[in-house]
């Protein structure tokens, strides 16, 4: 039996592209973006809060759906927790932490963000991965025009 890691495991996976940092105000609209978590199509976001990037899947702890209010807007009235829209869960932006509601002892699942010079990059991991439109389907060939001999 192979016991041995997979090179995906052994390789970091090099930063993807995110925004720059204009486009994320103090406690604004977050920015939201398609990955693949374990091969199926998940969204994530990133918000600044405090200064700083953070980023999470958007993916609420209680049940496993998305949690914004309206596309990107993740925060209460008084944008100092992400509120899941559906049932109110509430969390800590700074670490992903629940902090009422029914998310229980649960924590959003973090995703590696950088800022640096202007420009905001994002992590994949083992886990998370960046979608690859290489991957997807070639549209069929047309038929082939009928023989005329
Ligand atoms: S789905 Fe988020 S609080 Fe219930």
């Amino acid at each position: 039996m192979n016991t041995a890691p997979s090179l995906d495991t052994l390789t970091p996976a090099a930063p993807e592209p995110l925004c720059t940092s204009a486009d994320l105000e103090e406690r604004g609209q977050a920015w939201v973006w398609d990955v693949l978590e374990y091969g199926r199509p998940a969204r994530a976001f990133a918000m600044r809060f405090d200064g700083a990037v953070v980023a999470y899947l958007n993916r609420c702890v209680h049940v496993p759906t998305e949690m914004d209010w309206q596309p990107g807007v993740f925060l209460d009235m008084d944008k100092r927790w992400i509120l899941c829209s559906i049932h109110g869960a509430s969390y800590e932006p700074a670490d992903g932490r629940c902090v009422g509601g029914p998310c229980g002892r649960g924590r959003l699942t973090p995703v590696r963000v950088q800022e640096h010079q202007g420009q905001v990059t994002w992590y994949p991991s083992r886990d998370i991965r960046p979608v690859s439109f290489e991957t997807l389907d070639e549209p069929p060939a047309p038929p082939a025009a009928a023989d005329p001999t």
